[in-house]
């Protein structure tokens, strides 16, 4: 087990451009190709080590042989996450300034969240009608959009609620790209950092009133280790850091509405299982065996569909670390500083840990014991004290509500169009953008 050099090589100068053209199936399609969870290359011009599945996923979560910072390239910095916020702290930092996150998702909070989510989704079906169709994903950003905005309390005028939509797009748009993806994501973060300071400052001078349990009263008056408050950019970027990604779950909820357009038997089974009338399920499913009026399996099920959403399509590709001390695990030598990848999608998608892996099923989620490191759509470990994602059960929450909406609270058709999903367009999308046609609330 210890001895060193035992893993795969890839012979290659650099992998960097197979990776960006081959994009959420780089890693897999090695692990494949070689037989093994673990392998070398070489990416960015450096020795890196890429590495998937569950035992992977344990390790690179092991908070004293990997660190964040100076993991991160400047370039996602500059477009994704900005610069000094939470992804990139390590230690007590870290956990001081996570802790800020976590916080703001109480139950209470997070169902605050979803009833604006869907007021937002109803009012949206209003503007819609008369409208031939629409573009679900761009209909998603600004529904979004709203919700963030309100539930995070930071104002926003309705003429403005197009462009800050699409500028958190932009920055998460520009994760696998270079060229002018890259440079589009770079002016959106500039742009929104330089307004939400604004907004920090306004806060704190008193000339902006947000109440107190909001994300921007937070960030606005969160004092860091040292006691002082965070520098008025450093809280703008974390405020971005609220409120990109849950315009960024526009993502998700197109994935969702593809899931439910290619397996309609799962839409039937949340339409007919929200209202009661759950009997038209094929015989032996034995949500089947709830009674009309008891809602528990319904929502299970639910949750069920979400789960398989964030499992099965395209979001996360992968994630970065760095080594923080030699070792050797299963006869690989981590060096120090060397660059790790794990393999998100691929681990998603492991045939070691889900049986059938590409096949979407909801119900594989049913008695699911798995652990905080098999089904890593939003990255594994513990929300506390690691890097997962600080608004995953917020994630699960929206997709719920949105799904629902899509379900049951509006009818629509889905016309001929191109929904091919390319594994190698980092972030991936269908290339239609989902367009929905005759919409009509119900
Ligand atoms: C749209 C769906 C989302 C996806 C696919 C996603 C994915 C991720 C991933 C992969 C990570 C990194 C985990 C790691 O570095 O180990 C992460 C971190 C994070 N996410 Fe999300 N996320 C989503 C939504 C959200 C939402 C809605 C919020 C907040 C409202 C949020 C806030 C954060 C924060 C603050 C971090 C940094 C955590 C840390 O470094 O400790 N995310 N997310």
């Amino acid at each position: 087990m210890n001895e060193a050099n035992q893993v795969p090589h890839e012979k290659t100068l650099d992998s960097s451009a197979a990776l960006l053209a081959e994009g959420y199936a780089f890693i897999s399609n090695r692990r494949k190709e070689f037989g093994s969870d673990i392998f070398e290359t070489r990416l960015l011009g450096k020795p890196a080590i890429c590495m998937g599945g569950a035992e992977a996923a344990e390790l690179f979560y092991d908070t004293d042989r990997f660190h964040r910072q100076g993991a991160i390239p400047k370039r996602i910095q500059k477009s994704l996450f900005g610069e000094k916020g939470v992804q990139t702290l390590d230690g007590q930092e870290h956990s001081h300034r996570k802790l800020l996150f976590m916080n703001l998702m109480t139950p209470d909070r997070l169902k605050q969240l979803n009833e604006i989510t869907e007021k937002e989704w109803l009012a949206a079906a209003e503007r819609w009608a008369g409208k031939d169709s629409v573009v679900l994903f761009d209909e998603a950003r600004d529904v979004l959009c709203r919700a963030a905005y309100e539930w995070a309390g930071v104002p926003l005028e309705e003429g403005e609620v197009h462009e800050r939509g699409q500028e958190y797009v932009d920055m998460v748009d520009a994760f696998g790209a270079i060229g002018l993806r890259h440079r589009r994501g770079r002016r959106a973060r500039a742009r929104a950092e330089e307004r939400i300071v604004e907004i920090i400052e306004g806060i704190r001078a008193g000339r902006i009133d947000v109440p107190e349990n909001t994300a921007a009263h937070a960030m606005a008056w969160h004092r860091g280790l040292d006691g002082q408050f965070l520098d008025a950019k450093v809280a703008a970027v974390e405020l971005i850091n609220i409120l990109r990604p849950i315009v960024a779950i526009c993502w998700y909820v197109v994935f969702g509405a593809l899931a439910l357009h290619e397996h309609p038997e799962c839409a039937e089974i949340l339409r007919n299982g929200r209202s009661g009338n759950i009997n038209v399920l094929e015989p032996g499913n034995d949500y089947g065996t709830q009674q009309k009026g008891q809602e528990g399996t319904w929502s299970q099920y639910t949750e069920w569909f979400v789960q398989e959403v964030r499992r099965v399509y395209p979001f996360t590709p992968l994630l970065g670390a760095e080594v923080s001390r030699d070792f050797v695990w299963n006869g690989c030598e981590f060096k120090e500083g060397t660059m790790v990848l794990l393999d998100v999608y691929g681990t998603n998608h492991d045939p070691g840990l889900w049986d059938d892996a590409e096949t979407f099923r909801p119900e594989r989620f049913r008695g699911w014991e798995g652990g905080p490191f098999d089904l890593i759509p939003q990255g594994g470990g513990d929300h506390y004290s690691g890097h997962r994602c600080a608004g995953e059960w917020l994630t699960v929450d929206v997709m719920k509500t949105s799904l629902d909406f899509l379900v049951n609270r509006v009818s629509y058709t889905v016309p001929d169009q191109d929904l091919t999903v390319k594994l190698s367009r980092m972030p991936a999308m269908p290339e239609s953008k989902f367009v929905i046609s005759g919409t009509k609330q119900m």
